[in-house]
């Protein structure tokens, strides 16, 4: 059977210089034109199954909301393919990508930003049902729109407040309540609590989770820690400078990580040990410009292994043991 998503060779990139006249720069006397693109996804593969839990886990800036964006076709990819349920959604026009639209739902970072501040949090539910066709009229579309916002935790009289009248955990309920009106079986979370506290994050990963098995979605999962994805991930994929430097499952990530910058993510999670918490090394350098990528593997130049070869070739992606994938020298 096909994996629901299928992703192959996923390339994005941004033209900072819109304009003609923006590229061109004056160097060594003379005019010259020089593009300035943001390499941000570069040959990324991965998939999803049914009813799993995809992580991709990175810093900030590796690329992980571009690819979330990009799968669900928010912004056009620049090459390669996504399959969804058997279809090429790159091929597909603007209208056949429509009831693609209502199966694959997004849920966003900062909650409060992905609401209409104008709209009664019952209305931001009832209008995309109504786009779709969930429901015949609007009088059912509100009947289902208060079932499910109570469903997240959001009881009938709060659903004719505004936004802003929600703390950031009701907001993101909101969020995924919305995702949840127009029943949808495939959802990308891009990273649904980092901007909560650590007391609620708990709470919404729980809801989440409980929807899952409730109404049988698959995710697509994003996060920056990986301590965030560990207990309800099946598969997982390290991100890095716009590549998946390290994917498998949820046992080989976590139980046996090999690629330097999986094993720098872990170090810099804070582990509790006897009665001491230990907060781990960070990862020293900052992440390279996505505009001039550095050549050879993208991580060499903050890798505490790195060989000379590392400066020069790219690393392919190596099958280390049955469904772990591994881009790295150190493992050929
Ligand atoms: N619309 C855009 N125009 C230009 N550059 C962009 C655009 N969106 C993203 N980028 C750039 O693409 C790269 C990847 O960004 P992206 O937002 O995907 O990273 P991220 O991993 O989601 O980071 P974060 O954890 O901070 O959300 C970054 O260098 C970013 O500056
Ligand atoms: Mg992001």
């Amino acid at each position: 059977m096909t994996r629901l998503l299928e992703v192959t060779n996923l390339e994005q990139r941004f033209d900072l210089n819109t304009d003609f006249l923006s590229k061109l720069v004056f160097e060594k006397g003379r005019i010259v034109k020089r593009e300035r693109i943001v390499k941000a996804v570069n040959g990324v593969s991965f998939s999803v199954g049914r009813r799993e839990v995809f992580s991709i886990v990175g810093e900030s800036g590796c690329g992980k909301s571009t690819v979330a964006r990009t799968v669900v076709k928010l912004i056009e990819p620049k090459g390669g393919r996504i399959c969804y349920d058997g279809r090429d959604l790159t091929e597909l026009s603007r209208t056949e990508m429509l009831p693609f639209r209502k199966r694959m739902q997004m849920i966003f970072q900062d909650p409060y930003a992905s609401l209409n501040p104008r709209q009664r949090v019952v209305d931001i539910l009832v209008e995309p049902m109504l786009f779709h066709g969930i429901t015949r009229s609007s009088e059912e579309a509100r009947e289902k729109a208060l079932e499910i916002l109570n469903r997240v935790g959001i009881r009938p009289e709060q659903a004719s407040r505004y936004p802003h009248q929600f703390s950031g955990g009701q907001r993101q309920r909101i969020g995924i309540a919305r995702a949840l009106a127009v029943e949808p079986e495939f959802i990308v979370a891009d990273e649904p609590v980092s901007a909560l506290d650590v007391s609620i994050q708990a709470q919404i990963l729980n809801l989440l989770m409980d929807l899952k098995e409730e109404f049988s979605f698959s995710y697509l999962f994003i996060a920056h820690d990986l301590s965030v994805v560990k207990h309800i991930s099946d598969n997982l994929a390290v991100m890095y400078l716009g590549r998946m430097v390290e994917k498998g499952s949820k046992a080989h990530i976590f139980g046996n990580p090999l690629h330097p910058y999986t094993l720098a993510l872990f170090s810099a999670i804070p582990r509790i040990s006897g009665t001491k918490m230990r907060t781990g090394r960070n990862l020293e350098g900052e992440i390279p410009s996505a505009i001039d990528l550095p050549p050879g593997c993208c991580f060499h130049a903050r890798c505490p292994k790195a060989l000379p070869v590392c400066r020069e070739v790219v690393p392919e992606e190596r099958e280390i043991e049955p469904g772990h994938f591994v881009s790295c020298h150190l493992f050929v």
